[in-house]
Order: structure tokens, then sequence, then C-alpha cells
């Protein structure tokens, strides 16, 4: 592989979306920033330059990170901030992946605007496991608020409630022309008749999973999180915030002048409220001579499942299944070292006295939490303090490993539906083969979670429905083709189970990909320790890794 170098200036800049102006934070004064390319095996060295007030973090979701987790980038977590005025050198392998994946700042709420594209192309003279596209286009679907979004998530952090929600999704920053004032700020795609499309596309939405469809067109998935899986045919897909789909799109023989939208909108269970607005963009036919009769040619506009279609996404994710051929073999942990159950879900804090609240009642604030232990930030990075045998007062190892006072998960809450806080996490030794079932719990509202874990893929072995049993269940894995991704929806109501090799060492922070359930503690982190071999350690932190 090669060296490609990029520079990122977090800047200030303005932007007008929804007839709304307002000063956002970029990189090099992009939305959304720019694109990244590389080839498997390649080396990016990103030089991040802090020009604004806020501290920043960035994340390259999906990037395994081998022994390279100073580059990971979640704030506190595998770093301190770049401060105002100061400079961080992101380096790091891509190995062994080609696909799809994306960057976002990893602090706060900054998400919102701080994200971009990663293309990153099979070894040059490598070819894709299905027809070579015509031509390859990203689609990253997002929100827009009109509010700072910083301000957004601290009100609601002091109230307690729920945080507002967004005023728009968008496509590739793009409102499009179902809301206000946004016919000009459409996504359009202009199409060739009979060519193969490769549409790489992300959800970099804050706090929604997204059905996405385009009208009279089927699309053939290839691709999840930069792994190849096993060809289908769909309408419609469902992407959870963190993950990322490639879909050919063939185009049709003969339609010249047509225009067919593409819309994405939310799948929504929980019963909090949301935003159910929807995005469109335009699949435009290319006229070999434009003329005005064409002009009045309908509109095409897809249907899009039901806004709490849970069937539709299990039957969706169901179909997900790894190559696993000999040239992309499926390397499923076939015996397990450790076994984990997680409950995932929502849950309360109490409101502190003398302060009113608007959580779930007037006495309690939201929160959410794994195993009940809602996470609490830390100050310091827990990689560093991992690194340097600084652990105290920083960061415990008694996350607990399944639920202290087991429940009906997925029936009848318990009456205390109170947290833990703390900065808990699991230690496992280097090459620990991991099996983490995930229960979604019914506190507060069964939603699905979409659990991203950095520095691993995961193959997602058995999923289903109802309070996972351990006698039953496990005979239902999927071993041989499972999928294989780095982001998945715990199905609301159900469970999810995972399993993993940890072969990384270093500090890796696994959370719900809903910024909301995030800020409200739906967080943990994994310490691998360091194996034997020198290959198998964390080497030390750059030169100029950022200092708290
Ligand atoms: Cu895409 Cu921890 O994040």
């Amino acid at each position: 592989g090669i060296t490609r170098h990029y520079k990122f200036d977090i800047k200030l800049q303005n932007v007008t979306r929804l007839c709304h102006t307002k000063s956002i934070v970029t990189v090099n004064g992009e939305f959304p920033g720019p694109r990244i390319v590389a080839r498997e095996g390649d080396r990016l060295v990103i030089k991040v330059v802090n020009h604004v007030q806020n501290n920043i973090t960035i994340h390259w979701h999906g990037i395994r990170q081998i022994r390279s987790g100073w580059a990971d980038g979640p704030a506190y977590i595998a770093q301190c901030p770049i401060q105002t005025g100061q400079t961080y050198v992101y380096n790091f392998t891509v190995v062994g992946q080609r696909g799809t994946l994306w960057w976002h700042a990893h602090i706060s709420w900054l998400r919102s605007t701080l994200y971009g594209p990663m293309v990153i192309l099979p070894k040059r003279g490598v070819p894709y496991p299905f027809p070579q596209p015509y031509k390859e286009v990203p689609l990253i679907f997002g929100e827009w608020w009109n509010a700072d979004t910083e301000a957004v998530i601290n009100q609601a952090t002091k109230t307690g409630g729920g945080p507002n929600v967004s005023d728009a999704y968008t496509i590739n920053g793009l409102p499009g022309l179902l809301y206000n004032c946004s016919a000009k700020d459409t996504f359009r795609l202009s199409v060739k008749p009979g060519k193969t499309y490769l549409l790489r596309l992300i959800n970099a939405a804050l706090n929604d999973d997204l059905f996405f469809s385009i009208a009279n067109h089927t699309l053939t998935t290839v691709d999840v999180d930069a792994v190849y899986v096993k060809p289908f045919e769909t309408e419609t897909i469902i992407i959870t915030p963190g993950q990322t789909t490639n879909v050919l799109l063939k185009t049709k023989p003969n339609y010249p002048g047509a225009t067919f939208l593409m819309m994405a909108r939310p799948y929504a269970t929980g019963s909090g409220t949301f935003d159910n607005s929807t995005v469109a963009g335009m699949l435009e036919y290319q006229h070999p001579k434009p003329s005005t009769s064409i002009k009045n040619l309908p509109l095409f506009k897809p249907t899009l499942p039901a806004l709490n279609d849970t069937s539709f996404v299990a039957n969706f994710t169901n179909k997900l299944r790894s190559l696993a051929n000999v040239k992309y073999p499926a390397n499923v942990p076939r015996n397990v070292d450790k076994h984990f159950f997680f409950t995932v879900g929502l849950g309360t804090n109490p409101c502190p006295k003398n302060h009113t609240c608007q959580g779930p009642t007037n006495t309690t604030m939201f929160a959410a939490a794994i195993n009940n232990v809602s996470f609490i930030m830390p100050t310091k990075a827990l990689l560093q303090s991992h690194f340097s045998r600084q652990s105290n007062g920083v960061f415990t190892t008694n996350l607990p490993t399944s639920p202290l006072i087991p429940f009906n998960y997925t029936g009848t809450p318990p009456n205390n539906t109170n947290v833990i806080d703390g900065t808990k996490v699991v230690s496992i030794p280097f090459n620990t083969s991991v099996e983490l079932v995930m229960q979604g719990t019914s506190i507060l509202g069964a939603e699905s979670h979409p659990l991203h874990l950095h520095g691993f893929n995961f193959f997602v072995v058995g999923q289903g429905f109802g309070n996972f049993d351990s006698k039953k269940d496990p005979a239902k894995y999927n071993l041989v083709d499972p999928v294989e991704r780095n982001t998945v929806g715990v199905p609301a109501g159900g469970w999810v189970a995972i399993r993993f090799h940890a072969d990384n060492p270093g500090v890796w922070f696994m959370h719900c990909h809903l910024e909301v359930h995030t800020s409200w503690g739906l967080k943990m982190a994994w310490v691998v320790e360091d194996g034997k071999l020198p290959n198998q350690k964390l080497p030390p932190p750059p030169a100029d890794y950022p200092k708290c």
C-alpha cells in the first residue's frame, strides 16, 4: 500500500438549510465533510487542526485500528480532545477491509455536522465479487437542526428530559424538495440508462434508523460495514446510525428524461418523540436532447414501510449473510472462551434535589444502561490510563458480565428503573474468543438499539424476539455464514448474539449509536490486554498525542 495524506482544518462555516442560516463546525468549510479515499493496505495520515472553540476528536468509524488504538478517536476513551489551536495527526493503516466506512466527530454531539464518507477500494487489480459498477456514488444520510446541537443536548442533560428532535433528514447534506424552502437543496443523481451504479449508503443521522428506497427500482445489497455479503435484491433497505450498506442500482434500459424519487425516513418503535419527516432526492435519467416535452413526466415516488415495521427490519437483517467462500472466508469463532450477557435499554436517575426535571416523571431524569450500569465519561483517556497502568480513579474493571437481578426483560419492567452510575469496563486477555448476547429491555419502551463496537468486526450469529433462552437459542446459531459487521441493531423487544476474537490490544468503546442514548449512558469499553509476542502489544502513543 501507499501513504495518503489529508488535512482537516476544523473551522466554522455559515450554512443555510430550510431558509435558516447558522454557523456550523466543519472540516475545511465543507458540509458534509470531505471524502477520504484509500485502498486496502494503504496508510492514512490525517492532520487535524482545531481552529474552533470546541474540543474536537475524529473517529474513523469501522476502521479496525489494529494496534493503532491511539488513532481511534472517541473522546476520553481513546484520547483527550484536540483543544483550540492544537493539532493531532491520526495515523493508521487499513488492514483487511474494503468497502464503505465513514468518519465523524466523537465528542458530545458535534458529529451532527462533522462527518464524511470513507471509500476503501480493493487492492489494485483485485475486482469486486459482483459486476463492476459504471460509477460509484456515496450517499450519506444526516440530520439537520436549525438549533445548535450542542445547546440541544446541554439543555436535555440539564432538565433530564429528551432532547429536541431534528428539523430535517438530509442526503449529502441536502433536505430535499419535500421540506419548506428546500427544492433547490435537493440531492440529484443524474444517470445513464442501462448501467450499474454502486451506491455507498451511510447513516450518519444522530438518532434514527432509516428506511431507504428508490421508486420503481430494485437495489442489490452487496456489502455492509465494509464486508461483502451474498447479494440479494430488495426494494427498501434499513440502515441504523453507524451502519454502511453498498447497493447496486441497475438503471432501466430506456427512460430518457424520467425522474424517480429516492426517499429516506425513520424506523421508530419507541414511545418518545421523533422527527417523522422524509428526505427526498432525485434519480434523473439523462436525455439525449433535453426538450420541453419531457417536463411533464410524472414524478415516481417509492413506498416505504410503516414507521414501526419491525417485521420488515427482521426480514431484511435475516437476509444478510457473509460470502463465506475460499476468497472471502468467514472466520467465525467456533469455541467461546467467555460468554457475556448485556441488557441494553433505558432507565432513570433520580432528579437532584431542588431541581425541576422533565424526565419520564418529574422526579426522575432519563438514563440508559448496560446491565443497569450507566457509563460516566472519565476526565482522562481510558486508553492512556490503561497503557500507563494508572487506572486508579479513572475506571474500574467490574462491569457486571450478566444482569445482577434478572427480570422479564421484554415483559413488565421492574418497579425500580434506577441505574447505577460508574466508569465500569470489562477486561479480557488477548485473543479471547467472546460471545456477547445483547438483550433489549422494555424499560420505558422497547426500542431498537444500534450497538457499535470499536476496533473489531463481529459476527451476528443469532437474533430473535422476546427473552434470550440460553438453553434453546444457541442451537439455532448460524456459525457458517453469519454477517460480519461493526454495528448491529438489537431488535426492539428482542436480542442479538455476536461473536468476535479479541485480537486487537487496547481499549475499545462500545455504545448505542443513537446519540441520545449514548449521552444517557448506554456505553461501555472493552480493555483487551496485550499478548505475549511483540506483535500482540499496543505500541506507545505518538509524540503529539493530546493531553487533557
Ligand atoms: Cu460511529 Cu463510537 O462511533
